[in-house]
C-alpha cells in the first residue's frame, strides 16, 4: 500500500514540478478553437469494466492485464457486465521514426494484447494525455492526436481515457484550451471509424459537465482522484447529486473508479460505493486485484440487482428525497415504473429509518411491493419500510407500485 501511495504521490509531484519549471521558461499560447464533436452514440448505459490504476498504478504490465482479463471471465465479472479492461498511465514507450507511438517494455505487442482481451469477449482501453507528457511523465498525444487515434484503432482499442493532467504545463489553464484539446482528440477518434468510448479525466475544473458532451466524450471525471477511504469516496459520490442534470445516456458524470476490494474501507462502506455509483448512475470501473477477491468483494461487485439499477436504460439521475441529519434518502425512477430508494447513513452510529410508500408519489397510494437489493429478499408487506442502516452503510430498495 505504501508503495502504491508513493507512485500516486510521485505522479502528482511530477505534474506540479514540471508545471512550475515550464511556466517559468516558456511563453505558452492558447490552443486554436476546435469545432464541436458530434456524439458517437456509444455508452447508452454507464460503461462497466476494470482499470489498472487504483491497484497497480505504475506497476501494471501486459501479463497483469492478461491475468485480469482471465479473472474477469473466471469470476463472472464479464457476464455481469464488466467488459472494459483499461490500462491506465505508464504503458507508453518512445515514438518511432515516423512518430508512431510505441508501448514500453512492460507491454510489447499491443495488437496481440487486444486480441487476447477480445478473444475473451472483453474490450481493451488505453490511457493518454493532450500534453506532451502524461500525468506520470510518459509520452502524451500532443501534436500526434490523429496519428495516435489511428494507431489505437489499428491495435483494436475500444476505450480511451484522456487525462488533462499532463497538459497543464503547456497552455494557460483555461476552459477554452481544455475544451479545444479534448475536442481535437474527439475528432481524431471519430475519424478512425472505430467505436471507441471516450473518457475525459481532469478534476471537474471549469464545470466540465457543462461542455464535455461537445468534445465527443462519453464520460468525464467530475472530481479529483479518489482514494481508498470513506472520506474520499463519500465526498465524491454525494457531490454528484448536484450534477445529475448533466448526465444522460451516452454522456456520464464520472466520480472516479471503484475502490471496492482494495482493503481501505469496511464492507458497509464498499456497499455504499456500489449503491451510490449505481443509483446516480455512474460508470462502474473496478479498481481491485480481480485474481484475489474475497467472498464479500465478489458479493458486492457482482450484485446483479444493484448492477441492474446502474444499467437501467432510462439513465435517469438520482435525486434527494430528503436529508435527515446524517441520513440521505435518495430516489431514482426506473424505466419499468419502479423507484429505487437508497437510505445512506453517513453517520457514525446505526440509524433507524422509515418511509411510507405514499411519499414516493401518487402512484404509490394504493400500496407497493419492495425488494431489498442487498438482502436479495422481498420487504415485508405493509404501507412502507422500517429498518436500520449501519454506520456508513446503506439499504437499497426497489419499490414497485401496486397495480
Ligand atoms: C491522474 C488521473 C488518475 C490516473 C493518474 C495516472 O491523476 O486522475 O485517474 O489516471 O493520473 O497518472
Amino acid at each position: 500500500m505504501t508503495q502504491l501511495r508513493t507512485v500516486r504521490f510521485s505522479a502528482a509531484l511530477f505534474a506540479m514540478v514540471s508545471s512550475c519549471t515550464l511556466s517559468a521558461t516558456s511563453a505558452p499560447t492558447n490552443v486554436p478553437a476546435v469545432s464541436p464533436v458530434p456524439a458517437n452514440k456509444l455508452a447508452p448505459t454507464p460503461p462497466m469494466g476494470w482499470n489498472s490504476w487504483n491497484h497497480f498504478a505504475g506497476r501494471i504490465t501486459a501479463s497483469d492485464v492478461r491475468a485480469m482479463a482471465d479473472a474477469m471471465v473466471a469470476t463472472g465479472m464479464r457476464d455481469a457486465g464488466y467488459v472494459y479492461v483499461n490500462i491506465d498511465d505508464t504503458w507508453v514507450g518512445e515514438r518511432d521514426a515516423t512518430g508512431a507511438i510505441r508501448p514500453n517494455a512492460k507491454f510489447g505487442d499491443m495488437s496481440a494484447l487486444a486480441a487476447y482481451v477480445h478473444a475473451r469477449g472483453l474490450k481493451l482501453g488505453l490511457y493518454s494525455s493532450p500534453g506532451a507528457k502524461t500525468c506520470a511523465g510518459f509520452a502524451g498525444s500532443h501534436g500526434h492526436e490523429d496519428q495516435d487515434a489511428r494507431t489505437y484503432a489499428a491495435w483494436g482499442v475500444d476505450f480511451l481515457k484522456y487525462d488533462y493532467c499532463g497538459a497543464r504545463d503547456q497552455y494557460p489553464v483555461t476552459r477554452e484550451n481544455q475544451e479545444a484539446l479534448f475536442r481535437r482528440m474527439g475528432h481524431a477518434l471519430r475519424q478512425t471509424g472505430r467505436p471507441i468510448v471516450y473518457s475525459l479525466s481532469q478534476s471537474g475544473d471549469f464545470d466540465i459537465w457543462r461542455w464535455a458532451p461537445q468534445t465527443g466524450a462519453n464520460m468525464w471525471r467530475t472530481t479529483p482522484d479518489i482514494s481508498d477511504d470513506w472520506a474520499s469516496m463519500s465526498k465524491r459520490g454525494f457531490r454528484q447529486l448536484d450534477l445529475g442534470a448533466w448526465s444522460r445516456p451516452g454522456h456520464w458524470n464520472d466520480p472516479d473508479m471503484l475502490e471496492i476490494g482494495n482493503g481501505g474501507m469496511t464492507a458497509d462502506e464498499y456497499r455504499t460505493q456500489m449503491s451510490l455509483w449505481s443509483i446516480l448512475p455512474a460508470p462502474l470501473l473496478a479498481g481491485n486485484d480481480l485474481r484475489s477477491m474475497d467472498a464479500v468483494t465478489k458479493e458486492i461487485l457482482l450484485n446483479r440487482e444493484v448492477i441492474a439499477v446502474d444499467q437501467d436504460p432510462a439513465g435517469t439521475p438520482a435525486r434527494r428525497l430528503e436529508t435527515r441529519g446524517d441520513l440521505e434518502v435518495l430516489v431514482r425512477d426506473m424505466s419499468d415504473g419502479s423507484i429505487v430508494v437508497g437510505f445512506f447513513n453517513r453517520g457514525e452510529r446505526t440509524a433507524e429509518v422509515n418511509l411510507a410508500w405514499r411519499r414516493l408519489g401518487d402512484r404509490f397510494r394504493q400500496g407497493a411491493t419492495a425488494r431489498d437489493l442487498w438482502r436479495h429478499a422481498a420487504v415485508a408487506p405493509g404501507s412502507g419500510y422500517a429498518g436500520s442502516v449501519p454506520r456508513h452503510g446503506v439499504v437499497l430498495l426497489r419499490v414497485t407500485p401496486a397495480t
